[in-house]
């Protein structure tokens, strides 16, 4: 049942390129610039029209929708709210009937995200869920909805769901994109031949899990670990820091690159590991300065680079290379490595990464 794997969470981690090639099937068309998604078709005329999107989630799902955020504010120029649902139900949010209101979960029964909606319902607003499990209660509970496709994920790490979540998260953004005269044709064209591709660069990700067992091996004994990033790189540094903690039990935050001055800098040191997304985008220069930063203070340093990379190479202790690609689909791919570095770190620590302590699959109580 796990395919000739050690455990569920890495077949789910080598799923990948699979799973995100079903969330995308029947839905994007490079050649003609369609992006189709039947389950709120019926909504197109409030998305064309929407002043505010708020997405609730927990978790990993919480961080697929600060990605989603980046990528809907970018193409789609639409406002975004990313909350946590245990936060937004708590708090008297203040909803209208002009809202649009997203939902997302793996397993579509997390209590909290599902009491977030039912209120953002009873105050008028219309409710999306992205959700893996098909007829779970978020999808009933919602009015329309994007499901993943992502397969059964039995790993209590969520891996496969996080980038099925991103990838429809990107065919919403691009969808509302288009709805609302945001995105040229050509543009369109170019971004979703691009996609289309990204599973076969995920494969590519992948194959380089030998490097980043070896590199795992020096982080065995480490009691602290940060990762930072920006832009897209920042909910991607967040989900790193949840791997690693939740299966490995090591200590991780991450943090925006640019907020470690700020605080966590007085940490670093020679026992620090920090690991750094510092793929050739537009922040790339900057976060080279904050890599500088951490090794004039002693910190270790694991940078996730575009393959090819010569500067980061030249000042980091060790480099993961992941493959070239448009902005938008930076975290599809730099999140790979980062599932697996921690997989391999918390195996060789003896741990049950299948089923961390204290951690349950869904999360049915508040
Ligand atoms: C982390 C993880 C959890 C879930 C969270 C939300 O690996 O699995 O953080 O992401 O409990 O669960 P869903 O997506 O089912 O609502």
């Amino acid at each position: 049942e796990k395919g000739g794997y050690d455990h569920f969470m890495l077949k789910e981690i080598y799923e990948q390129p699979r799973s995100v090639r079903d969330c995308m099937r029947g839905r994007i068309y490079p050649d003609s610039g369609e992006v189709q998604l039947g389950g709120i078709k019926e909504y197109a005329e409030k998305l064309k029209n929407v002043d505010r999107i708020i997405i609730v989630a927990c978790g990993t799902s919480w961080h697929a929708g600060l990605v989603g955020e980046y990528l809907i504010e970018e193409y789609a120029r639409v406002s975004v709210e990313v909350e946590y649902a245990s936060e937004f139900r708590y708090r008297n949010p203040i909803i209208t009937e002009k809202d649009i209101v997203i939902a997302i979960s793996q397993s579509g029964e997390t209590a909290d995200t599902m009491a977030a909606i039912t209120l953002a319902k009873e105050k008028g607003a219309t409710i999306f869920g992205i959700c893996n499990v098909v007829g779970s209660s978020i999808p009933r509970i919602s009015h329309a909805g994007v499901y993943t496709h992502a397969g059964p994920e039995i790993g209590v790490a969520s891996t496969k769901a996080f980038t099925a979540q991103v990838t429809a998260l990107t065919l919403l953004a691009f969808y509302i994109a288009k709805l609302r005269g945001q995105i040229k044709r050509s543009d369109l064209t170019y971004l979703l031949t691009e996609l289309n591709n990204i599973p076969n660069e995920i494969q590519k990700a992948l194959a380089a899990n030998d490097g980043i067992k070896q590199i795992a091996h020096h982080f065995t004994g480490s009691r602290n670990c940060l990762f930072l990033g920006r832009g897209s790189g920042f909910p991607v540094a967040l989900e790193g820091a949840l791997k690693l903690k939740e299966i490995s039990y090591i200590h991780a935050e991450g943090y925006p690159a640019a907020e470690m001055k700020h605080g966590p800098i007085a940490l670093i040191d020679e026992e620090m590991p920090v690991i750094f997304i510092a793929t050739k985008n537009s922040s790339y220069e900057k976060v080279i300065s904050n890599i500088q930063e951490v090794k004039a203070r002693k910190g270790v340093v694991i940078a996730i680079v575009t393959k090819g990379d010569k500067h980061v190479k030249a000042i980091a202790d060790y480099v993961i290379e992941i493959p070239e690609s448009n902005e938008a689909f930076l975290p599809l791919l730099a999140i790979i490595p980062l599932q697996l570095l921690s997989y391999h770190i918390a195996v060789m620590r003896g741990c049950n990464v299948d089923q961390p302590r204290n951690l349950a699959k869904s999360v049915t109580v508040e």
